[in-house]
Protein backbone atom coordinates (compact mmCIF):
# COMPACT_ATOMS: atom_id res chain seq x y z
CA UNK A 1 0.00 0.00 0.00
CA UNK A 2 2.52 2.63 1.35
CA UNK A 3 4.88 2.42 -1.84
CA UNK A 4 7.95 0.94 -0.24
CA UNK A 5 8.01 -2.73 -1.72
CA UNK A 6 9.31 -3.52 -5.07
CA UNK A 7 9.02 -6.70 -6.46
CA UNK A 8 6.89 -10.04 -6.31
CA UNK A 9 8.83 -13.03 -5.65
CA UNK A 10 12.36 -11.17 -5.33
CA UNK A 11 10.90 -8.33 -3.09
CA UNK A 12 12.83 -5.38 -1.81
CA UNK A 13 11.42 -3.21 0.70
CA UNK A 14 13.33 0.12 1.55
CA UNK A 15 13.36 2.12 4.55
CA UNK A 16 15.26 5.36 5.84
CA UNK A 17 15.48 9.59 4.87
CA UNK A 18 19.07 11.07 3.70
CA UNK A 19 19.89 12.25 7.01
CA UNK A 20 18.76 9.35 9.78
CA UNK A 21 20.76 7.20 11.04
CA UNK A 22 20.80 4.64 8.44
CA UNK A 23 18.96 3.26 5.12
CA UNK A 24 18.52 -0.33 4.22
CA UNK A 25 16.34 -2.72 3.07
CA UNK A 26 15.34 -6.31 3.32
CA UNK A 27 15.47 -8.37 0.33
CA UNK A 28 12.99 -11.19 0.76
CA UNK A 29 12.68 -14.45 -1.95
CA UNK A 30 16.25 -14.47 -2.83
CA UNK A 31 16.78 -18.70 -3.61
CA UNK A 32 18.89 -20.67 -1.36
CA UNK A 33 22.32 -21.38 -1.92
CA UNK A 34 23.89 -18.26 -3.37
CA UNK A 35 27.36 -17.59 -2.34
CA UNK A 36 27.10 -13.83 -1.34
CA UNK A 37 29.31 -11.57 0.59
CA UNK A 38 29.32 -7.78 1.58
CA UNK A 39 32.19 -7.42 -1.07
CA UNK A 40 29.52 -8.55 -3.44
CA UNK A 41 26.96 -5.68 -2.82
CA UNK A 42 30.43 -3.12 -2.11
CA UNK A 43 31.55 -2.91 -5.79
CA UNK A 44 28.17 -1.63 -6.98
CA UNK A 45 27.69 0.56 -4.09
CA UNK A 46 31.36 2.36 -4.91
CA UNK A 47 30.01 2.48 -8.77
CA UNK A 48 27.04 4.45 -7.10
CA UNK A 49 28.92 6.22 -4.34
CA UNK A 50 28.93 9.77 -3.94
CA UNK A 51 32.88 11.57 -3.69
CA UNK A 52 34.57 9.78 -6.25
CA UNK A 53 34.87 12.67 -9.32
CA UNK A 54 35.03 16.16 -8.71
CA UNK A 55 32.48 16.19 -10.79
CA UNK A 56 29.48 14.67 -8.40
CA UNK A 57 28.39 15.31 -5.14
CA UNK A 58 31.15 15.91 -2.45
CA UNK A 59 28.93 14.71 0.42
CA UNK A 60 31.76 11.85 1.64
CA UNK A 61 29.55 8.71 1.88
CA UNK A 62 31.40 5.66 1.97
CA UNK A 63 28.12 3.52 1.83
CA UNK A 64 29.65 0.44 3.66
CA UNK A 65 26.87 -2.16 3.47
CA UNK A 66 26.34 -5.19 6.10
CA UNK A 67 24.60 -7.88 5.57
CA UNK A 68 22.52 -8.69 8.77
CA UNK A 69 20.36 -11.93 7.61
CA UNK A 70 19.51 -14.39 5.55
CA UNK A 71 23.35 -15.72 4.57
CA UNK A 72 24.61 -18.36 6.70
CA UNK A 73 28.47 -19.33 6.08
CA UNK A 74 28.77 -17.73 2.73
CA UNK A 75 25.08 -18.94 0.85
CA UNK A 76 21.79 -17.34 1.05
CA UNK A 77 19.52 -19.21 3.38
CA UNK A 78 16.23 -18.23 1.49
CA UNK A 79 15.37 -16.25 4.26
CA UNK A 80 15.17 -12.31 4.42
CA UNK A 81 18.09 -10.65 3.46
CA UNK A 82 18.59 -7.17 5.45
CA UNK A 83 20.75 -4.80 4.75
CA UNK A 84 22.28 -1.70 6.49
CA UNK A 85 23.97 1.30 5.28
CA UNK A 86 24.92 3.89 7.68
CA UNK A 87 24.50 7.80 7.30
CA UNK A 88 28.24 9.09 8.09
CA UNK A 89 28.04 12.43 6.75
CA UNK A 90 24.98 14.25 7.16
CA UNK A 91 25.84 17.71 7.32
CA UNK A 92 22.00 19.78 8.22
CA UNK A 93 23.79 22.82 8.70
CA UNK A 94 23.76 22.92 4.50
CA UNK A 95 20.36 22.16 4.37
CA UNK A 96 18.65 24.96 6.91
CA UNK A 97 16.94 27.50 5.03
CA UNK A 98 15.24 24.33 2.86
CA UNK A 99 12.95 23.78 6.50
CA UNK A 100 11.03 27.21 5.50
CA UNK A 101 10.84 27.35 1.71
CA UNK A 102 10.27 24.59 -1.49
CA UNK A 103 13.12 24.49 -4.13
CA UNK A 104 11.87 24.26 -7.17
CA UNK A 105 12.22 21.17 -8.94
CA UNK A 106 12.14 18.98 -5.49
CA UNK A 107 9.71 17.42 -3.55
CA UNK A 108 9.09 19.66 -0.80
CA UNK A 109 6.37 20.86 -1.61
CA UNK A 110 4.51 17.94 -2.77
CA UNK A 111 5.51 16.15 0.20
CA UNK A 112 4.35 18.72 2.66
CA UNK A 113 1.09 18.69 1.25
CA UNK A 114 0.79 14.94 1.28
CA UNK A 115 2.00 13.78 4.67
CA UNK A 116 1.15 16.88 6.62
CA UNK A 117 5.27 16.76 7.76
CA UNK A 118 8.43 16.61 6.10
CA UNK A 119 11.76 15.85 7.07
CA UNK A 120 13.61 18.76 5.16
CA UNK A 121 17.16 17.43 5.79
CA UNK A 122 18.57 16.69 2.11
CA UNK A 123 15.61 15.76 0.76
CA UNK A 124 14.48 12.63 3.63
CA UNK A 125 12.75 10.40 1.85
CA UNK A 126 12.78 12.00 -1.79
CA UNK A 127 16.48 11.97 -1.15
CA UNK A 128 18.33 9.70 -4.00
CA UNK A 129 20.29 8.05 -0.91
CA UNK A 130 17.48 5.62 -0.69
CA UNK A 131 18.59 4.59 -4.02
CA UNK A 132 21.96 2.43 -2.34
CA UNK A 133 20.18 0.27 -0.83
CA UNK A 134 18.17 -0.19 -4.25
CA UNK A 135 22.32 -0.90 -5.74
CA UNK A 136 23.19 -2.98 -3.25
CA UNK A 137 20.23 -5.41 -3.65
CA UNK A 138 20.20 -5.41 -7.49
CA UNK A 139 23.73 -6.44 -6.87
CA UNK A 140 22.37 -9.87 -5.47
CA UNK A 141 19.77 -9.82 -8.00
CA UNK A 142 22.67 -9.72 -10.85
CA UNK A 143 24.60 -12.20 -9.40
CA UNK A 144 21.93 -14.47 -9.34
CA UNK A 145 20.86 -14.34 -12.56
CA UNK A 146 24.47 -13.88 -13.80
CA UNK A 147 24.75 -17.70 -11.99
CA UNK A 148 21.42 -18.90 -13.40
CA UNK A 149 20.70 -17.56 -17.11
CA UNK A 150 24.51 -15.78 -17.87
CA UNK A 151 22.37 -12.90 -17.90
CA UNK A 152 24.77 -8.95 -18.18
CA UNK A 153 23.59 -6.14 -17.63
CA UNK A 154 25.20 -2.78 -18.39
CA UNK A 155 24.58 0.22 -18.47
CA UNK A 156 26.18 4.01 -20.36
CA UNK A 157 25.48 7.56 -20.36
CA UNK A 158 24.47 8.57 -23.97
CA UNK A 159 23.63 12.19 -23.15
CA UNK A 160 25.28 14.62 -21.00
CA UNK A 161 23.61 17.30 -20.98
CA UNK A 162 23.79 19.44 -24.90
CA UNK A 163 27.02 16.40 -25.35
CA UNK A 164 25.75 13.29 -27.37
CA UNK A 165 27.87 10.84 -25.69
CA UNK A 166 29.04 8.26 -28.58
CA UNK A 167 29.96 4.25 -27.92
CA UNK A 168 33.38 2.91 -28.77
CA UNK A 169 34.05 0.18 -26.56
CA UNK A 170 32.05 -1.13 -23.68
CA UNK A 171 34.84 -1.49 -21.78
CA UNK A 172 35.64 2.51 -21.78
CA UNK A 173 32.52 2.52 -19.60
CA UNK A 174 34.38 1.32 -16.48
CA UNK A 175 37.11 3.28 -16.93
CA UNK A 176 35.69 7.10 -16.66
CA UNK A 177 33.46 8.96 -14.11
CA UNK A 178 30.87 9.81 -16.88
CA UNK A 179 30.33 6.46 -17.71
CA UNK A 180 30.80 7.13 -21.40
CA UNK A 181 31.20 4.91 -24.04
CA UNK A 182 34.27 6.72 -25.71
CA UNK A 183 37.52 8.02 -23.53
CA UNK A 184 37.96 10.04 -26.53
CA UNK A 185 35.16 12.14 -25.33
CA UNK A 186 36.40 11.97 -21.89
CA UNK A 187 38.37 15.41 -21.49
CA UNK A 188 35.82 17.33 -23.20
CA UNK A 189 33.47 16.24 -20.93
CA UNK A 190 35.77 17.30 -18.39
CA UNK A 191 36.09 20.59 -19.33
CA UNK A 192 31.92 20.88 -20.08
CA UNK A 193 31.03 19.81 -16.35
CA UNK A 194 34.20 22.22 -14.50
CA UNK A 195 32.43 24.98 -16.65
CA UNK A 196 29.17 23.89 -15.92
CA UNK A 197 29.85 23.78 -11.88
CA UNK A 198 31.34 27.17 -12.00
CA UNK A 199 28.40 28.71 -13.63
CA UNK A 200 26.10 26.85 -10.42
CA UNK A 201 23.73 25.49 -12.94
CA UNK A 202 23.09 21.68 -13.43
CA UNK A 203 22.20 19.71 -16.97
CA UNK A 204 20.03 16.53 -17.60
CA UNK A 205 21.10 13.61 -19.18
CA UNK A 206 20.67 10.06 -21.10
CA UNK A 207 21.33 6.66 -20.18
CA UNK A 208 20.98 3.63 -22.10
CA UNK A 209 20.62 0.01 -20.66
CA UNK A 210 20.54 -3.55 -21.75
CA UNK A 211 20.24 -7.17 -20.90
CA UNK A 212 21.70 -10.07 -22.50
CA UNK A 213 21.09 -13.38 -22.16
CA UNK A 214 17.77 -13.04 -20.61
CA UNK A 215 15.54 -16.30 -21.17
CA UNK A 216 12.44 -16.35 -23.44
CA UNK A 217 9.33 -16.24 -21.66
CA UNK A 218 9.57 -13.60 -18.95
CA UNK A 219 6.55 -11.33 -18.02
CA UNK A 220 3.18 -11.58 -16.73
CA UNK A 221 -0.02 -9.77 -19.32
CA UNK A 222 -1.64 -8.10 -18.81
CA UNK A 223 -0.87 -5.34 -15.99
CA UNK A 224 2.56 -6.98 -15.49
CA UNK A 225 4.42 -6.88 -18.40
CA UNK A 226 8.07 -6.98 -18.12
CA UNK A 227 8.41 -3.70 -20.14
CA UNK A 228 5.67 -2.63 -18.19
CA UNK A 229 7.27 -3.10 -15.19
CA UNK A 230 10.90 -2.19 -16.20
CA UNK A 231 9.29 1.53 -17.21
CA UNK A 232 7.52 1.26 -13.55
CA UNK A 233 10.86 0.51 -12.00
CA UNK A 234 12.58 3.17 -13.84
CA UNK A 235 10.48 5.76 -13.52
CA UNK A 236 10.78 5.28 -9.38
CA UNK A 237 14.07 6.12 -9.82
CA UNK A 238 14.79 9.83 -8.58
CA UNK A 239 14.43 12.19 -11.75
CA UNK A 240 13.84 9.85 -14.31
CA UNK A 241 11.63 11.77 -16.90
CA UNK A 242 10.55 9.46 -19.50
CA UNK A 243 11.95 5.61 -20.53
CA UNK A 244 11.77 3.89 -23.89
CA UNK A 245 12.02 0.05 -24.51
CA UNK A 246 13.51 -0.98 -27.71
CA UNK A 247 12.60 1.79 -30.45
CA UNK A 248 10.30 3.89 -27.84
CA UNK A 249 9.44 7.23 -29.47
CA UNK A 250 11.29 6.55 -32.68
CA UNK A 251 8.64 3.63 -33.46
CA UNK A 252 6.11 6.23 -34.25
CA UNK A 253 8.40 7.32 -37.40
CA UNK A 254 9.01 3.93 -39.12
CA UNK A 255 6.97 1.68 -40.87
CA UNK A 256 5.29 -1.91 -40.06
CA UNK A 257 8.27 -2.88 -42.99
CA UNK A 258 10.78 -1.32 -41.06
CA UNK A 259 9.68 -1.86 -37.08
CA UNK A 260 8.37 -5.59 -36.90
CA UNK A 261 11.81 -7.58 -36.09
CA UNK A 262 11.95 -10.24 -38.59
CA UNK A 263 12.94 -13.48 -37.59
CA UNK A 264 15.09 -16.35 -39.16
CA UNK A 265 16.58 -19.56 -37.84
CA UNK A 266 19.63 -17.82 -36.89
CA UNK A 267 17.49 -15.02 -34.89
CA UNK A 268 16.07 -11.81 -35.11
CA UNK A 269 17.03 -9.55 -37.67
CA UNK A 270 16.97 -6.88 -35.90
CA UNK A 271 15.44 -5.37 -31.87
CA UNK A 272 13.09 -2.55 -32.54
CA UNK A 273 10.71 -4.71 -30.00
CA UNK A 274 13.73 -4.05 -27.52
CA UNK A 275 13.88 -7.73 -26.26
CA UNK A 276 9.84 -7.59 -25.08
CA UNK A 277 6.77 -8.88 -27.29
CA UNK A 278 3.40 -8.70 -25.71
CA UNK A 279 4.81 -8.06 -22.46
CA UNK A 280 7.49 -11.21 -22.64
CA UNK A 281 10.52 -11.67 -22.96
CA UNK A 282 11.86 -12.57 -26.86
CA UNK A 283 15.47 -14.10 -25.50
CA UNK A 284 16.76 -10.81 -27.37
CA UNK A 285 18.52 -7.88 -25.29
CA UNK A 286 16.18 -6.24 -23.97
CA UNK A 287 17.15 -2.20 -24.20
CA UNK A 288 15.87 0.28 -22.29
CA UNK A 289 16.42 4.83 -22.80
CA UNK A 290 16.20 6.85 -19.69
CA UNK A 291 15.58 10.76 -19.80
CA UNK A 292 16.41 12.69 -16.44
CA UNK A 293 15.68 15.82 -15.49
CA UNK A 294 18.43 18.38 -14.47
CA UNK A 295 19.42 18.70 -10.72
CA UNK A 296 16.80 20.97 -8.82
CA UNK A 297 19.84 22.49 -6.31
CA UNK A 298 21.63 24.45 -7.98
CA UNK A 299 23.48 27.90 -7.18
CA UNK A 300 21.60 29.98 -8.96
CA UNK A 301 18.59 31.61 -7.37
CA UNK A 302 14.93 30.73 -8.10
CA UNK A 303 11.52 32.04 -7.14
CA UNK A 304 9.48 30.03 -4.85
CA UNK A 305 7.49 30.61 -1.91
CA UNK A 306 7.81 30.17 1.71
CA UNK A 307 6.01 28.27 4.45
CA UNK A 308 3.07 31.25 4.43
CA UNK A 309 2.96 30.97 0.98
CA UNK A 310 4.72 34.44 0.70
CA UNK A 311 7.15 34.69 -2.16
CA UNK A 312 10.82 34.37 -1.52
CA UNK A 313 14.30 33.19 -4.11
CA UNK A 314 15.83 30.15 -3.48
CA UNK A 315 19.31 28.74 -3.95
CA UNK A 316 21.14 25.76 -2.99
CA UNK A 317 24.38 26.19 -1.68
CA UNK A 318 24.69 22.66 -0.31
CA UNK A 319 26.64 19.72 -2.00
CA UNK A 320 24.84 18.45 -4.48
CA UNK A 321 25.36 16.18 -8.32
CA UNK A 322 25.52 19.35 -11.21
CA UNK A 323 24.12 16.51 -13.48
CA UNK A 324 22.37 13.66 -11.56
CA UNK A 325 22.08 11.30 -14.48
CA UNK A 326 25.80 10.73 -14.14
CA UNK A 327 25.54 8.31 -10.92
CA UNK A 328 21.85 7.09 -12.04
CA UNK A 329 23.84 5.09 -14.20
CA UNK A 330 24.49 1.77 -11.82
CA UNK A 331 20.73 2.52 -9.77
CA UNK A 332 19.35 2.08 -13.49
CA UNK A 333 21.46 -1.52 -13.92
CA UNK A 334 20.29 -2.33 -10.09
CA UNK A 335 16.67 -2.13 -10.81
CA UNK A 336 16.80 -3.79 -14.45
CA UNK A 337 18.00 -6.84 -11.95
CA UNK A 338 15.67 -7.09 -9.60
CA UNK A 339 12.89 -6.71 -12.60
CA UNK A 340 14.30 -9.59 -14.72
CA UNK A 341 15.37 -11.44 -11.29
CA UNK A 342 11.41 -11.24 -9.83
CA UNK A 343 10.04 -12.34 -13.34
CA UNK A 344 12.72 -15.01 -13.65
CA UNK A 345 11.25 -16.57 -10.34
CA UNK A 346 7.84 -15.49 -11.50
CA UNK A 347 8.11 -18.15 -14.69
CA UNK A 348 9.61 -20.63 -12.60
CA UNK A 349 6.64 -20.52 -9.94
CA UNK A 350 4.05 -21.10 -13.25
CA UNK A 351 5.52 -22.53 -16.15
CA UNK A 352 8.11 -24.55 -15.36
CA UNK A 353 6.85 -27.28 -16.57
CA UNK A 354 5.85 -26.27 -19.95
CA UNK A 355 7.16 -27.65 -22.92
CA UNK A 356 7.35 -25.82 -26.20
CA UNK A 357 8.35 -27.86 -29.50
CA UNK A 358 9.12 -24.66 -31.77
CA UNK A 359 13.01 -24.39 -31.61
CA UNK A 360 13.80 -21.09 -29.43
CA UNK A 361 15.83 -19.16 -32.08
CA UNK A 362 19.56 -18.21 -31.11
CA UNK A 363 19.87 -15.15 -29.10
CA UNK A 364 22.03 -11.85 -30.65
CA UNK A 365 24.07 -10.68 -27.59
C1 LIG B 1 22.02 9.73 -8.12
C2 LIG B 1 21.10 10.88 -7.91
C3 LIG B 1 21.52 11.97 -7.15
C4 LIG B 1 20.69 13.08 -6.97
N1 LIG B 1 21.16 14.17 -6.29
C5 LIG B 1 20.43 15.29 -6.27
C6 LIG B 1 20.97 16.50 -5.74
O1 LIG B 1 22.12 16.56 -5.29
N2 LIG B 1 20.17 17.60 -5.76
C7 LIG B 1 18.90 17.59 -6.29
O2 LIG B 1 18.24 18.62 -6.34
N3 LIG B 1 18.37 16.47 -6.79
C8 LIG B 1 19.10 15.32 -6.80
N4 LIG B 1 18.57 14.18 -7.34
C9 LIG B 1 17.17 14.20 -7.82
C10 LIG B 1 16.17 14.30 -6.70
O3 LIG B 1 16.31 13.24 -5.78
C11 LIG B 1 14.76 14.32 -7.29
O4 LIG B 1 14.69 15.22 -8.35
C12 LIG B 1 13.73 14.73 -6.25
O5 LIG B 1 13.62 13.73 -5.26
C13 LIG B 1 12.33 14.95 -6.86
O6 LIG B 1 11.86 13.78 -7.43
P1 LIG B 1 11.55 13.63 -8.99
O7 LIG B 1 12.58 14.43 -9.73
O8 LIG B 1 11.69 12.17 -9.27
O9 LIG B 1 10.18 14.16 -9.23
C14 LIG B 1 19.38 13.07 -7.52
C15 LIG B 1 18.94 11.97 -8.27
C16 LIG B 1 19.79 10.88 -8.48
C17 LIG B 1 19.31 9.73 -9.31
Amino acid sequence: MAGSTFGKLFAVTNFGESHGPAIGCVVDGCPPGLALSEADLQIELDRRRPGTSRHVTQRRELDRVAILSGVFEGRTTGTPIALLIHNEDQKSRDYGEIARTFRPGHADYSYLHKYGVRDYRGGGRASARLTAPMVAAGAIARKWLGEQYGVIIRARMTQLGEVNLGLRDWADVAENPFFAGDMNQVAALETYMDELRRSGDSVGGCIAAEALNVPVGLGEPLFDKLDAEIAYAMMGINAVKGVEIGAGFAAARQRGSEHGDEMSPEGFLSNNAGGVLGGISTGQPITVNLAIKPTSSIRIARRSIDLEGRPTMVATEGRHDPCVAIRATPIVEAMLALVIADHALRQRAQCADVVVTTPSIARRT
